[in-house]
């Protein structure tokens, strides 16, 4: 039985049956800080030319930041890294505390022990309701095959079962 969309907690609850892998998305701010943030709205768009995408609140304390940085990363999150996911969508919170990184292509903090991570060139920004869609270009990317990504689905961490 489907119903119109009235109640918004009920939608996202439907929305939250699409399993999906969990990113942080960072960036070096105007002065200089490194930014990030917990996201999974990540999907792959176009392998030529190489574009990906994900979604940042309107309410983002870093959007301003993320419009003026000209690349991001995208780190996708390991099984073993469920206290990182917490950690970037908490705030007020010091994100990057003790945690190894170094920057990028164009700069963008990549965070160590990830499953992937992917250096991109901030190429548009699209309107998309209480959300912006971040559209980026691929510049450099890395994966590490034997690690076990960390997983979202109905409001609950999860992992692969086979893995
Ligand atoms: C599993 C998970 C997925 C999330 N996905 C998104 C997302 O796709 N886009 C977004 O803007 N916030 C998302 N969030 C919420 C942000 O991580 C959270 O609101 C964060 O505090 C925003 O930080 P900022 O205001 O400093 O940018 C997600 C949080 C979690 C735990």
């Amino acid at each position: 039985m489907t119903q119109p969309v009235t109640d918004t907690r009920a939608l996202r609850n439907a929305l939250g049956r699409f399993a999906t892998g969990i990113a942080v998305v960072t960036a070096i701010d105007p002065d200089g800080k490194p930014i990030g943030l917990t996201v999974n709205s990540f999907s792959a768009v176009s392998l030529q030319p190489a574009l990906v995408l994900w979604c940042l609140g309107s309410g983002s304390a870093n959007l301003e930041a993320f419009r003026k940085a000209s690349h991001h990363a995208i780190n996708i999150l390991a099984a073993d890294q469920q206290d990182l996911s917490n950690r970037f969508a908490t705030w007020p919170t010091d994100r990057f505390a003790g945690l190894p990184w170094h920057g990028g292509y164009g700069g963008a903090p990549v965070l160590e022990g990830c499953c992937a991570s992917f250096e991109v060139a901030n190429e548009s920004e699209v309107p998309g309701g209480d959300h912006s869609i971040f559209i980026g270009r691929v510049e450099r990317y890395g994966e590490n095959p034997e690690l076990a990504p960390l997983l979202f689905h109905a409001g609950q961490y999860r992992r692969l079962a086979e893995l």
